[in-house]
């Protein structure tokens, strides 16, 4: 029985893989939920990345037609495809950073929450594979709601015995990518100039980006900052809506995805001052999860960071954005409990 579909890249007539001699420098890497939206651009920019070895995706539909794809790529990646549970433990066995961008994505009228009942049970599922075949993997977690996916990740891995609160990482860089291009726009900046550190979650009230602590140094009015902060807050549903039922952000989060997936494969390689925001177990506030900045090492967050100096604006959309985020913690890890 073979344990991955049989379009892993090489042919009959090769003389043997060059990449396979010596052990080629790079990470393995997994993506789960390759197929979709998000999963095939963030496969098709994974195979460019050069810190990556290999690269197993996998899905439960149309895994071997992409992997057939992706690995005709002329990069150094070594690409791998796993179609159906069967072959979850296959694909994750051996792997250093597991992306997950698996589960249903927002139609119009639809909260992150709304997709709460059918992603809870699939972020479960690839959690148990995790806790199995590659314990000691970085997780970055991509699957909404993300504020209550994080919270069932870790009691999942609590479950198993294999919960390291550093290695499980909500991905909220899309807000960070959204919030560095709309406050550029607003400053006429280039926006690979701009730093945004955005806090909290990864959900409307929840996602809270600090214009008070913007790089290069700035001030925005009254009117600046309540645009900003409703553009950033609200960037998935201006996609969602302008897709029509299409579905949700998966372009600008593939690249997002990588951005932040290329940190933290940096951070592995023992890099110094690798910092980015992720939603992760968190002592910053009274709340067991929160976003801030972290500083991405060998073995993940390392640290964290604090929320720093916040206006009265930013302090009073901390007090909702709280509110919010407990109810979506609980509710994940609840799922869990009951
Ligand atoms: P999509 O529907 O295009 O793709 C999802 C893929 O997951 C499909 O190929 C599907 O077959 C696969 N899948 C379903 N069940 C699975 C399982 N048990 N194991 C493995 N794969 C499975 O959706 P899209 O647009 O790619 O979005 C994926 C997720 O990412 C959604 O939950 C969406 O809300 C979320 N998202 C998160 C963002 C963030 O900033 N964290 C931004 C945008 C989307």
């Amino acid at each position: 029985i073979m344990d991955c579909v049989k379009v892993e890249d090489g042919s009959a007539l090769s003389r043997g893989d060059c990449r396979a001699k010596g052990g080629a420098p790079g990470f393995k890497v997994a993506i789960v939920g390759a197929a979709g939206g998000i999963g095939q651009p963030l496969a098709m920019l994974m195979k460019m990345n050069p810190l990556v070895s290999v690269l197993h995706l996998y899905d439960v539909v149309n895994a071997p037609g992409v992997t057939a794809d992706i690995s005709h790529m002329d990069t150094g990646a070594v690409v791998r495809g796993f179609l159906g549970q069967p072959q979850l433990e296959s694909a994750l066995t051996g792997i250093d950073l597991v992306i997950i961008p698996a589960g249903v994505p927002r139609k119009p009228g639809m909260t992150r929450d709304d997709l709460f009942k059918i992603n809870a049970g699939i972020v479960r599922t690839i959690c148990e594979g995790i806790a199995k075949a590659c314990p000691k993997a970085i997780v970055n977690l991509i699957s909404n709601p993300v504020n209550s996916t994080v919270p069932i990740a870790a009691e999942v891995f609590k479950k198993a015995g294999t919960y390291d609160p550093k290695r499980l990482l909500g991905v909220t860089m899309l807000d960070v990518v959204r919030a560095n291009t709309f406050v550029a726009e607003v400053l006429g900046l280039d926006p690979r100039e701009v730093d945004v550190p955005v806090v909290g979650g990864h959900a409307g009230v929840t996602i809270l980006p600090l214009l008070s602590q913007v790089k290069p140094p700035c001030s925005f009015t009254k009117e600046e900052t309540e645009y900003l902060t409703n553009r950033i807050q609200n960037g998935g549903t201006e996609v969602v809506e302008a897709k029509a039922g299409a579905g949700s952000a998966t372009l600008s989060m593939a690249y997002a995805a990588v951005k932040f997936a290329d940190a933290c494969l940096r951070g592995l390689r023992g890099d110094a001052g690798v910092v980015e925001c992720a939603f992760v177990a968190s002592e910053v506030t009274e709340l067991p999860f929160f976003a801030t900045k972290v500083r991405l090492g060998r073995g993940g967050a390392e640290e964290i960071y604090q929320l720093g100096p916040l206006n009265e604006y930013e302090r009073v959309g901390l007090e909702k954005a709280k509110t919010e985020l407990a109810a979506s913690i609980q509710k994940g890890v609840s799922f869990i409990k009951k």
